[in-house]
Parts: C-alpha cells; sequence; structure tokens
C-alpha cells in the first residue's frame, strides 16, 4: 500500500490557494460574459443530468482540482478499491460494494475467492425468498400470507432499507408493507408494533456483525412479542417446539455472522449473508436490502442494482474532467478546504427523497470524520463536512433564510426528477411544475441573489434596504434525472459513494473504517450497571454522570 500523498504539498494545492486567494466570485458577471457557461459545467452520469455551473469555479479552478486528484492519485486508488486491494487498512479489509451492482457473466478474484458468483448467489437467495413472501407461498405460522416486514437494524442496517424503501413507495406491492425498528428507545419497538398482526408479520434481524446491542435487543424484544401475543390469541401452542416452529416463520436474517444468527435461534436456512468487505454504509445494495427487494420485488431490485452499476462504470471509465462523481466530490474539498465551509446541504426536491439528508450524513460523516490518515499520521487540512438537508419545499420556510442571507457559506446540492409519482393538477397548474419552479428559482437566487440597487428599485425605504439584499454567489449543483425509478435511486446513492470516496483519497483517510462510534458503545455498557442501581458502579462515573444518572433514579417512577 503505497503512503496517502499530503495533498497540500501537491503543485495543484499551490495553485488551487493561490486562485481562491485572488478569487472574485461574480456568478452574474460570470453568467453574463460567458454564455456557454451552463453548457461547459453540465455533465451526465448514467440518468444523471448534473449542472456544476452555479459553483464558485471557472476553469482555471476546475483544471486545477483535476490536477489536485491526478496529484493525490485518485485513479490508483479507485483501480485499488475496485481490484479488490485491503484499502481499509485499520481493519484489513477490501472495499467491494461495487462487487455487489456488478453483473452475473463478470469476474472478480479477490484474496483467492471470485466473489461475483457469491453475490449472485446469495441475490438469487433474497430474490427467491422476496418472491415466496410476495406470492403469498411463504405463510406465518397459522397459514396467513405475509402483510408487514419490519427490518429490524441501525447505522447501515437501516438507513439504506428505509431511505430507499420511502424514495421507491410507487414500486411497493400493494398490500405489502415494511416497517423498520432501529432505535434501542423502546418506544421504537413499541410504536411500530402496536397496530401490526403478528400471524402475517415478518421480521428481518439485519446486522452486519450480529453483535449490535440495539439490533439485538430489538430483535429479542420482537420475538417476545410474536411469542406472547401468538399465545394469547391461542394461536400456538405454549413451549419450546411451537416457539421454535413459529421463529422460524416470522423471523429471517441478514448478517456476515451467519454462526452468530443460529445462536440467535433463527435457522441459517433463512438468512443471508454477505462480507466483510461490505462497509455497514455501503450495505443496502447486498442482503441488507431484503426488506426493498420484497416489497418492491426482485425486478425492480434488480434495477437498482443496475443503476448503482451504471454510475460505478462512469467512475472507473471516464477521465476526471468530466467524471461526475470524482469533480463533485473535488468541488467539496474545494469549499471545505479553501473556503472553510463546515457543512453541505443535500435538498431533494421529490418528498420520496425525504430520507435521503439522513442517509448521506452515515454515508459520509461516518465515512470521512477521521483525523488521522490511512497511514497513522495526523490530517493536514479539515476533513468531512456535515451533511444536512430537508425536502424542498419544506426547507424553504424553515431554514432557507441562513443559506441566503446568513454569514457561513453553504454549498448546496439540490436534486429533482421531470417526471412525478403523482401529475396532480390544482385548476390549471401542473403541481409538479410549481414545484419545479421553486426548485429553479433557489439556485437562480441563491447565484445571483439581489443588488441594493434592485431592492431599492423596487420602492423599498433605505433604512431597509440592507435588510433585503441577497448576496449572491452561494454555490449550488442541480442534479436532475427523467423520474424518481429504482434504476435512478442506485444511481443517486452510488454517486455519493463515489463522491464521499474521492474526498477521502484527497484527505489520505480510511473512509472505510468507523472507529469513531466505538467508545460511546463501550462506555454505554460500562455505565448501565450504574443506572440499573449499582452503587460502586455509580461511584466510579465523574461527578457530572453521576449527578444525572442520581437525578434519573429519583425521578424513575
Ligand atoms: O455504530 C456503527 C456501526 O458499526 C455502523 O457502521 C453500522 O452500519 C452499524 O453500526 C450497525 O452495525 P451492524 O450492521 O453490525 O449491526
Amino acid at each position: 500500500m503505497t503512503e496517502p500523498v499530503d495533498p497540500t504539498t501537491t503543485p495543484a494545492w499551490t495553485r488551487l490557494t493561490a486562485l481562491y486567494e485572488s478569487l472574485q466570485p461574480d456568478l452574474r458577471g460570470w453568467f453574463a460574459g460567458d454564455q456557454s457557461r451552463a453548457k461547459s459545467l453540465t455533465f451526465q452520469a448514467g440518468d444523471l443530468y448534473v449542472d456544476l455551473s452555479k459553483n464558485l469555479i471557472n476553469s482555471d479552478i476546475l483544471s486545477a482540482l483535476v490536477d489536485l486528484a491526478d496529484q493525490v492519485g485518485l485513479a490508483d486508488r479507485r483501480d485499488a478499491m475496485l481490484a479488490g486491494e485491503h484499502i481499509n487498512v485499520t481493519e484489513d479489509r477490501a472495499v467491494l460494494h461495487t462487487a455487489l451492482r456488478s453483473p452475473q457473466r463478470s469476474s472478480l478474484v479477490v484474496d483467492g475467492v471470485d466473489v461475483i458468483p457469491e453475490v449472485h448467489s446469495v441475490l438469487d437467495k433474497v430474490y427467491a425468498f422476496a418472491n415466496k413472501v410476495r406470492s403469498g407461498e411463504w405463510v406465518g405460522v397459522t397459514g396467513k400470507p405475509i402483510a408487514t416486514v419490519v427490518n429490524i437494524g441501525i447505522g447501515g442496517s437501516d438507513l439504506g432499507p428505509v431511505m430507499v424503501y420511502e424514495a421507491l413507495q410507487p414500486y411497493v406491492k400493494p398490500g405489502l408493507k415494511a416497517r423498520f425498528i432501529s432505535n434501542i428507545d423502546p418506544t421504537d419497538v413499541a410504536e411500530k408494533t402496536k397496530d401490526l398482526d403478528p400471524e402475517t408479520t415478518l421480521f428481518i434481524v439485519a446486522s452486519k456483525t450480529f453483535t449490535t446491542l440495539e439490533t439485538l435487543t430489538n430483535a429479542r424484544l420482537a420475538r417476545t412479542w410474536l411469542l406472547d401475543r401468538l399465545r394469547g390469541a391461542g394461536a400456538i401452542e405454549e413451549g419450546d417446539e411451537a416457539a421454535k416452529a413459529a421463529v422460524a416463520k416470522h423471523f429471517v436474517a441478514v448478517s456476515t455472522a451467519l454462526d452468530k444468527v443460529a445462536e440467535f435461534g433463527i435457522d441459517p436456512d433463512n438468512a443471508f449473508g454477505f462480507w466483510d468487505w461490505v462497509g455497514g454504509r455501503y450495505s443496502v445494495d447486498s442482503a441488507i436490502g431484503t426488506s426493498v427487494a420484497v416489497t418492491i420485488g426482485p425486478e425492480n431490485f434488480a434495477d437498482f442494482l443496475a443503476g448503482f452499476h451504471a454510475i460505478d462504470r462512469h467512475f472507473a471509465e471516464t477521465e476526471f474532467s468530466s467524471n461526475v462523481p470524482a469533480l463533485m466530490g473535488l468541488l467539496n474539498v474545494w469549499y471545505a478546504n479553501f473556503f472553510k465551509a463546515a457543512t453541505h446541504a443535500v435538498l431533494p426536491y421529490a418528498q420520496y427523497l425525504h430520507r435521503f439528508p439522513a442517509y448521506l450524513q452515515q454515508l459520509t460523516m461516518e465515512s470521512n470524520g477521521k483525523r488521522v490518515r490511512y497511514d497513522g499520521s495526523p490530517v493536514t487540512t479539515e476533513t468531512g463536512e456535515v451533511f444536512w438537508g430537508e425536502p424542498g419545499t419544506n426547507g424553504q420556510h424553515a431554514f432557507y433564510q441562513l443559506i441566503h442571507q446568513g454569514t457561513q457559506k453553504i454549498p448546496a446540492d439540490f436534486i429533482a426528477v421531470a417526471n412525478p409519482a403523482h401529475p396532480l393538477v390544482d385548476g390549471d397548474n401542473d403541481v409538479h411544475e410549481l414545484f419545479l419552479a421553486n426548485f429553479f428559482a433557489q439556485t437562480a437566487a441563491l447565484a445571483f441573489g439581489k443588488t441594493a440597487d434592485e431592492v431599492r428599485a423596487e420602492g423599498t425605504p433605505d433604512a431597509i434596504v440592507p435588510a433585503r439584499v441577497f448576496p449572491g454567489n452561494r454555490p449550488t449543483t442541480s442534479i436532475m434525472a427523467p423520474a424518481l425509478t429504482p434504476s435512478v435511486v442506485g444511481q443517486l446513492i452510488a454517486l455519493y459513494e463515489h463522491i464521499t470516496f474521492t474526498e477521502g483519497v484527497v484527505w489520505g483517510i480510511d473512509s472505510f473504517d468507523q472507529w469513531g462510534v466505538e467508545l460511546g458503545k463501550q462506555l454505554a455498557l460500562q455505565i448501565h450497571p450504574a443506572v440499573a442501581g449499582d452503587d460502586e458502579a455509580l461511584g466510579k462515573q465523574d461527578s457530572s454522570t453521576q449527578s444525572l444518572i442520581n437525578y434519573y433514579r429519583a425521578q424513575r417512577k
């Protein structure tokens, strides 16, 4: 493994520093002076039409960013990832989510094994299971077909499936629904099961490691709920055998640790495997997506995977000067490291994508929230960005004020599709057109703003003019697609996966480990006895923690 290149020592970084220092952002002037700006800065990747022209870049900056990619070895790192090298060095693992969507005819030998037949054999098993549930062939212990699949998982074993399930609602088979239980807050399991019929409910316990406290606790709660309800209704007998038969019909699992699945009491025949070279936050296209495959069906799931693959190929084969994920990743570096933008908004103008920002938070922040490089040395510049967002137009009436007129620079990605799932009209208006008018208006307002003269010309009193000025030059990227199909959702996810990768390579970090989540987990286990009444354990805590736990103990009825 080659050492990470310090990006700040490259000639491209020196050039970018000079370009930044002399830059006078002027999107109005740049567009007025170059009629071809939009055309030359718009790129196609798969079905995604991506307009970068409202970013604070010119051709010199763009070419220096592409040089930066070359000088930090982005192509070599990308190729190493795609070839299955162990680029996740702190866990000594290959990083092969791209293999999950490779066509059956391809081949990829990793650590001596061709992983593609394995991927397709698990996919076949998932599809066969999905078909059985969908057709009613898979029945619960009392012989009724399944109406609700409940995914129990957290982090990557939840955020991807729930986001995609929500995004692809129009593709969900009528009469079949999914629920998602993730939080160890007992409210989650209680609320998500309270109106379910145990006889028609199937739980999918999704956990890469099958050791995650939240998931295993929730899975046990769900098992108790199932058995209590079935027994209470007289649907099954008392005793272990009846319980085993019920669990076999109402629980399946997805994990890399099939031995632990069996220990939990789920028949390994009802378990779908994956591999340690799939990171949790990169796993919705593995068997972790089983709840999605069941609800939208294998054919749609295959289209979803094909969408990922189209962007994988684009990332692998397109020169960086028109490689959309690479360019968007480099732009994020430009804003994070030169403009010191700490946050990045993602604003889908598609209600079905309402969980996309939350999904991206794990993808980007668990991947790139790192302070050392993959050789253990400290990073040399800011890393990571806080990703956040809400669907438009809701966000417009909440936080856009700060993006338009606040003191922080917040690069924002706007996402929209041309064809709505519900083409409703309000009188003479196509409502999707009203919606898209907002999408187009916001990026124009952010880019071009409103000058004091323009405000004054509207008759605004002088004292109020400053408050009504929009400075403009607020950078945005617009991403459009024909419609929110399974393929397009796969393409969007792969786009952001490779954006995240590109940034990680520039910063020289391991974007595939997540050690930062471990300490809190360990401490929670250590503190739990104190919460549960052990005074000796309480005495070992710091004074703030002690007083908080004492408050809890005093209040708890
Ligand atoms: O807490 C971090 C994490 O390890 C994530 O990376 C992962 O997606 C999540 O926990 C769930 O892990 P698992 O799928 O092993 O239950």
